[in-house]
């Protein structure tokens, strides 16, 4: 039986030279493979205690909903910078490939607040890092991130010590 890693796309040098693209797309566009991904990031968290997900722009919108949707949980998103009508709190941060700015409406995470984190793929940990700061500078608090993909070589990790950590699949 085909594994959820079988599915992953890998394209060299996109967007930039030495960067090696791991395409979720090739996911979502196979039933069976959609299927395995969300049960499987739902899996890591149904057992736990907390009240909302919070998904990335834009592909932790696409993998966080449906498993806030089934577990009946509230869904947050951070998005990039402009997006948010409301009054927001924002953190810049970096990429593997770049810099950008994030936001979230403040008025989305309340004091004692558990907000579990669900994106497709963790790289630097940037993008986490500055996820957690905006959380807990509202009064919530992190109790797990989740992600399909985990490229262990750019030590995101590091960033997150101290938090629960989870990935489905874990490149060098
Ligand atoms: C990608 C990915 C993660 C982030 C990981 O999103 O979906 O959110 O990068 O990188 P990091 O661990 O180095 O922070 P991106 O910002 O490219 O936006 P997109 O989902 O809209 O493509
Ligand atoms: N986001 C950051 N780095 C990435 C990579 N290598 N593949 C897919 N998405 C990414």
């Amino acid at each position: 039986m085909k594994k959820l890693e079988d599915y992953v796309v890998s394209i060299p040098d996109f967007p930039e030279e030495g960067i090696i693209f791991r395409d979720v797309t090739s996911i979502l566009e196979d039933a069976k493979a959609l299927h395995m991904a969300i049960d499987q990031l739902q899996e890591k968290i149904e057992d736990i205690d907390f009240d909302i997900v919070i998904g990335p722009e834009s592909r932790g919108f696409i993998f966080g909903m449906p498993v806030a949707y089934n577990l009946n949980k509230a869904f947050v998103p951070v998005r990039k910078k402009g997006k948010l009508p409301c009054e927001t709190a924002s953190m810049t941060y970096e990429l593997e490939y770049g810099v950008a700015e994030i936001e979230i409406h403040k008025r989305s995470i309340k004091p004692g607040d558990r907000v579990v984190i669900v994106d497709d793929l963790m790289a630097t940990g940037g993008t986490i890092e500055a996820i957690i700061k905006l959380i807990e500078g509202l009064g919530g608090t992190v109790v797990k991130c989740v992600f399909l993909m985990e490229l262990m070589g750019l030590n995101g990790r590091q960033k997150l010590e101290g938090y629960e950590v989870e990935s489905i699949i874990q490149y060098p």
